[in-house]
């Protein structure tokens, strides 16, 4: 890490980072709170895998409430600042305004974010959530032509519904609120233009993301991949951009800005420029496995130890120091080495 990165990680928390067999601070906690949705993306969730037999994690498999606050409290301690909540969509979860109440109570927790599908984020849902300490979204919108949009979600949901989505979530004040559109070639790719149009001078930021070989069941060919390099000679065809600075080390987003003041974008190029070296990121499913990548394929049964009355706070802290400075992970950076067959944990599971 430069020595500009690690004063800025100071600034985010207070707490020495412990450090991984790269150097990289634990810094962010990504939750699913379930894996559930009701969306069946087709690069995420395929109906033929994810139909009417597929086995959903029974309710008591769930860690409750206040484990998910424990366990919270206990990555604090640890060095983490930021959490987002994610799933499956977080909003299947009931109460979820309940839970993000509690996490905020958290006192090393400085930002908590939520990524959604945005269907069940009515205005009052939105409201709910920020008073719950819930601070910003993101919501994912592939497309803006509803027949491209039905035919990702596989389900029927139209645009416009995830439009007041967005609208909820600004006037909720959920801000900066950002829209993930995952680029998938012949599927959407010609949304690229006319969704940025749509996102210019409305305060989202639009984020593109390269389409990934996560899970093991939305069949990734790198084919299917349209690389950063195509998404920004497309837009700047239309508009002059220039580059942003990180607003954080390990952002995963490469930022850039209209010159005429239309806003921003980012294009995250996990595929082809991976952002492993400064990924401060650990996951943890929603039964309570923790994955120290994107693209684990075994978690650590974290449950097992919250529900051993034998086992306290210090116990874990020195069991997830231990995982994380013993980490290597770079999936990304060392994907054409990795053996294709190697099972992988879904992305519905744990979370984008
Ligand atoms: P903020 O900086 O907190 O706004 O969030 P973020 O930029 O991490 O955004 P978000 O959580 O929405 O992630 C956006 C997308 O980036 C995800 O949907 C993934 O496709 C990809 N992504 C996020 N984290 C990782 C990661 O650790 N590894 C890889 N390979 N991709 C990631
Ligand atoms: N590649 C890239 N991004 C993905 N997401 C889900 N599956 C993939 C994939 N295969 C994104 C969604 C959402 C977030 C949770 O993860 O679009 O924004
Ligand atoms: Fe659901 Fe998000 Fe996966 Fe789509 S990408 S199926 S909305 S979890
Ligand atoms: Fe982090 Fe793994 Fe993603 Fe690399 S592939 S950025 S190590 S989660």
């Amino acid at each position: 890490m430069t020595k500009c990165a690690a004063s800025m990680e100071r600034v985010r928390n207070p707490l020495p980072a412990i450090l991984d067999k790269h150097q990289r601070p634990l810094r962010d906690l990504r939750i699913s709170v379930t894996d559930r949705c009701n969306f069946r993306c087709v690069y995420c969730m395929p109906k033929e895998v994810f139909g009417a037999k597929f086995h959903f994690l029974p309710k008591k498999e769930l860690l409750t409430f206040d484990e998910l606050q424990r366990t919270v409290r206990i990555f604090g301690q640890l060095g983490v600042s930021k959490v987002r909540i994610t799933g499956g969509e977080p909003l299947m979860r009931q109460d979820l305004d309940v839970l993000i109440r509690q996490l905020s109570e958290v006192e090393a927790i400085q930002d908590m974010a939520m990524t959604t599908n945005g269907y069940f984020l009515t205005p009052e849902k939105a409201t709910a959530l920020k008073n719950a300490g819930l601070k910003r979204i993101t919501v994912s919108l592939d497309a803006l032509t509803d027949n491209i949009f039905k035919t990702v979600n596989d389900v029927g949901v139209p645009v416009s519904r995830i439009l007041s989505a967005v609208d909820a979530a600004l006037t909720a004040g959920l801000k900066p609120v950002k829209v993930n559109m995952v680029v998938k070639r012949d599927v959407n790719d010609q949304q690229v233009i006319p969704m940025a149009r749509h996102f210019r001078h409305t305060g989202v930021t639009l984020r593109f993301i390269e389409y990934m070989d996560v899970g093991n069941t939305n069949g990734w060919r790198l084919e299917d991949v349209v690389q950063a390099s195509e998404i920004l000679s497309t837009l700047q065809e239309e508009w002059d951009l220039e580059p942003v600075a990180p607003s954080h080390p390990g952002e995963v987003a490469r930022r850039f800005r209209y010159r005429d003041g239309g806003g921003e974008i980012g294009i995250i190029a996990s595929v082809t420029q991976p952002f492993c070296r400064h990924c401060s990121r650990i996951r943890m499913s929603p039964e309570g496995q923790i994955y120290t990548c994107l693209f684990g394929s075994e978690g650590f049964d974290l449950r097992q130890l919250l529900r051993d009355e034998n086992v306290d706070d210090q116990h874990i802290i020195e069991t997830l120091t231990a995982l994380w400075t013993e980490r290597r992970d770079q999936y990304s950076l060392l994907r054409t080495q990795m053996t294709p067959s190697q099972p992988k944990v879904e992305m519905s599971h744990i979370g984008g």
